[in-house]
């Protein structure tokens, strides 16, 4: 069925790709943007979406937005800046993001929402950034909208601001002296099984009010998942782990090694330490799916043809066939 849906974030990595998701799958999008000029779309959509100016720190902005409409998805956050004394802004505007946006939704009687936020267990000494997510989804799943929470850990695709710095730290140094974080466990995912997940949400209305945990098939550390894009490109690098180096160090050298903007590398950076692994996978019954491995994953963000933060072109060589052989 043909669902009117409002998108959030359709300028970002993940609310673009949704948008052309969700136009394949037959629904009438209205994207919510700041600058509409800032919204550029690679290929051409089967229906033209609708583009409404709007801005979450802008109350005002919002409901017209969100009226008439059937559903609506939060794909935004407020982390970036290049100035490191930025890097711990964005807590104080996500809170009044998710806040104004609820209340927009709520007075114009919204049925559905759906947000994507961060794995990670509060008794496990959250970041700022991890614990900023899990207070939005909070948020926005205290008012009438029935709101469903999707949990993620890193999101392996072009463009992606985690995936980009794997990518920029691998592809730049043979030889990483890496802190201990880097052996954190994690669950990452494919960016095609989130979108598989986002927008069958929108048609499973099972899912409505839940919060749900998202991965992929492997868990592994950061470490292995460097490897891993190592070896699916071809090179030989070696990580060798530093047990003194405190995460805002390492994030210091990472801002140094990366183009991603340090408002968003401090962070990320500072969230390492926490293990980021599904609790229970409802998910996989609510909307059963392939999930790709990660290998495949990194593969196919080396095919696409997106710039990510770092500006650095995708398209590289892969050498997956040869792995898989083996
Ligand atoms: N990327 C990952 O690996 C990952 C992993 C787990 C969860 N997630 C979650 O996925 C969601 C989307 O992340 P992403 O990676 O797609 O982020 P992204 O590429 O940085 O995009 C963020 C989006 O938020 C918009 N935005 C920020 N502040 C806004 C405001 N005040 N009003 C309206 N729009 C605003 C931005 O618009 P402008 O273009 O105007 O700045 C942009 O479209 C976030 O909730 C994030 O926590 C991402």
């Amino acid at each position: 069925m043909t669902s009117k849906v409002l998108l959030t974030g359709a300028t970002g990595f993940i609310g673009k790709r949704l948008l052309y998701k969700l136009d394949e799958n037959g629904h009438q999008v209205r994207c919510l943007v700041r600058p509409p000029e800032k919204l550029t779309l690679p290929r051409p959509l089967s229906h033209e979406p609708e583009i409404f100016y709007g801005d979450l720190l802008k109350p005002e902005t919002l409901k017209e937005a969100l009226s008439g409409m059937d559903a609506a998805y939060y794909l935004v956050h407020s982390m970036g800046g290049r100035s490191i004394r930025q890097t711990h802004a964005f807590e104080e505007k996500d809170r009044a993001a998710a806040k104004n946006f609820l209340s927009a939704a709520d007075s114009v009687g919204l049925s559905r929402m759906f947000y994507l936020g961060g794995l990670g267990d509060v008794s496990d000494n959250l970041s700022h950034h991890l614990s900023s997510r899990q207070e939005v989804g909070r948020i926005l799943q205290s008012g009438r909208v029935k709101t469903t929470v999707l949990r993620a850990a890193v999101i392996v695709g072009a463009g992606g601001a985690a995936f980009e710095i794997i990518r920029y730290l691998v592809e730049r140094l043979p030889v990483m002296l890496c802190p201990k974080w880097v052996y954190t466990m994690s669950q990452p995912i494919a960016i095609d099984d989130v979108l598989a997940y986002l927008a069958g949400c929108l048609e499973n209305p099972q899912t409505s009010g839940l919060s749900l945990d998202i991965g992929g098939p492997q868990i592994v550390s950061y470490a292995d998942l460097m490897r891993m894009y190592a070896k699916v490109r071809g090179l030989k690098r070696l990580i060798i782990g530093i047990p003194f180096v405190s995460p805002r160090l390492s994030a210091y050298w990472v801002n140094l090694i990366t183009p991603v903007p340090a408002g968003i590398v401090f962070p990320l950076a500072e969230g390492l330490r926490n293990k980021a692994i599904c609790r229970e996978n409802r998910i996989r019954e609510l909307i059963p799916a392939r999930l790709l491995s990660m290998e495949q994953a990194i593969c196919n963000a080396l095919a696409e043809e997106e710039e990510g933060p770092g500006k650095l072109l995708s398209r590289q060589s892969c050498f997956l066939p040869e792995i898989e052989s083996r």
